[in-house]
């Protein structure tokens, strides 16, 4: 349990982690060569855990100390992925690409991950299917073959982050040029093609696709990961909705446009160079509106905390989530704190109130467990979350860094 006293403007600075929905892909990447793949600014995380015990399972030996993995080895990777590691966390399904292109098969059991309503992998398997791939699904887990997989052009019907990885992934060692139409462009799927450009697959991004030029062979690399922009985006919601000063160093400002521009519109101050950035507010923020979309739209992964940003605003906010329609699973947790929230389909109203009170709440998931830790910031008195091992999965030392900006907050058992 995390237990929160409340109140208190939080003020100082703190350094932002590597990205974990960079590092995610970026471990799967290794299984795609027995060269060692060296990844720095890995955070710690468990959700980071759970992918090095799935390359470990799939054949790779995976060395991590400090904030750098070194994966190796695995010349002959296993077939069958745990069903244990792919229930845990969504992202594992990644390994289906490169372990289908490495070995002509992969048995993968159908993923698990937050509970963010039904969150299929259509569109993964029609892409890999367009490369040459059959599935067969049985006892919930899908068997692929593909004797040599095919670089063509896959057109995704929505801009999937996991599936564009995945086809990148998989096309890396496609033979010929993959190229996918209508990809997810966030940072983190760019940070992939990086990555797989220095394994000696070039990705190339144009205005409405991203191609890769498959190679039988992939080698090594050394690659650090950028930084998290959803964690950055969270403690600079958490110097606003206290009423203080936060900077979050190491940040990158550019990858946070939606959030600093809606930040401004409530009326906060902000400063972003390079490497760094900052929000000050001393009022009650305005209300403003926000819609969730793909990169460069607002990320559908800050929506639960700047929604609790606005239940402290003046006048009625709205939070349009487009992206994941179960994203409002908070809102029970945040009206016990005293928030006026109301759902009507994929949109959220907030009435904005004086102030929130602390409550005994549970996190349902990692980004609505960010919301709580934020209302409970500027809540009156002591806000009890439990549910803290979502928290552990996206949020590196979080009860630290809070410390260091001022807040009163301690992990109990
Ligand atoms: C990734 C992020 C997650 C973020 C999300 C959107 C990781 C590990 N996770 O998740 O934090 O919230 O991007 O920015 O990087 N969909 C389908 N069929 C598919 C795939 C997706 O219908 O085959 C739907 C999903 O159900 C969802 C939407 O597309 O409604 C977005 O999913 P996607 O972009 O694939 O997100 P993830 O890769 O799962």
């Amino acid at each position: 349990m995390i237990r929160i006293e409340g109140g208190r403007p939080l003020r100082g600075t703190v350094r932002a982690a590597g990205s974990k929905n960079a590092a995610l892909p970026a471990i799967m990447a290794s299984l795609l060569t027995p060269e060692p793949v060296v990844l720095e600014n890995i955070p710690h995380l468990l959700d980071v855990e759970c992918a090095l015990d799935l390359a470990r399972a799939l054949g790779k030996s995976v060395a991590w100390e400090n904030s750098t993995a070194v994966l190796a080895g695995g010349k002959e990777l296993a077939g069958e992925a745990p069903a244990e590691l792919v229930g845990r966390m969504r992202a594992s399904f990644l390994a289906l690409g490169p372990v289908l292109a490495r070995r002509g098969e992969a048995a993968m059991p159908l993923p698990g991950g937050c509970a963010l309503g039904p969150r299929p992998v259509d569109l993964h398997l029609a892409g890999l299917r367009r490369l040459g791939a059959e599935f067969e699904v049985r006892g919930g887990t899908i068997f692929a073959r593909a004797r040599r997989l095919r670089g063509t052009t896959v057109y995704l019907d929505f801009p999937s982050v996991g599936a564009t990885e995945q086809l990148l992934l998989a096309g890396a060692l496609a033979q010929g040029e993959t190229t996918v139409v209508n990809p997810a462009r966030e940072p983190e799927v760019v940070d992939l093609g990086v990555l797989l450009t220095r394994m000696g697959a070039p990705v190339t991004w144009h205005e409405d696709r991203v191609t890769v030029r498959g190679r039988p062979e992939l080698g090594g690399a050394r690659h650090r990961v950028i930084p998290d922009r959803i964690e950055a985006g969270t403690y600079l919601l958490a110097g606003a909705i206290t009423r203080g000063e936060v900077t979050v160093e190491g940040a990158r400002p550019d990858h946070l446009d939606a959030l600093l521009a809606k930040l401004l519109d409530a009326g906060a101050e902000v400063e972003a160079a390079e490497g760094s950035v900052s929000v000050r507010l001393r009022r009650r923020p305005e209300a403003v509106h926000v819609q969730t979309l793909p990169y460069p739209g607002f990320p559908t992964d800050l929506q639960p905390p700047i929604v609790a940003f606005l239940t402290t605003a003046q006048g009625r906010s709205t939070a349009r989530e487009t992206v994941f329609p179960a994203r409002f699973s908070y809102v029970a947790a945040l009206t016990r704190m005293g928030a006026q929230l109301q759902v009507s389909g994929d949109t959220l109203f907030a009435d904005g109130v004086e102030a929130l009170r602390g409550a005994p709440v549970e996190a349902p998931d990692i980004r609505a467990g960010a919301a709580l830790v934020l209302a409970a910031l500027a809540a009156e008195e002591t806000t009890e979350i439990r549910g803290e091992e979502h928290l552990a999965r996206g949020y590196e030392d979080l009860v630290g860094k809070l410390r260091t900006l001022g807040a009163e907050v301690c992990a109990a058992p």
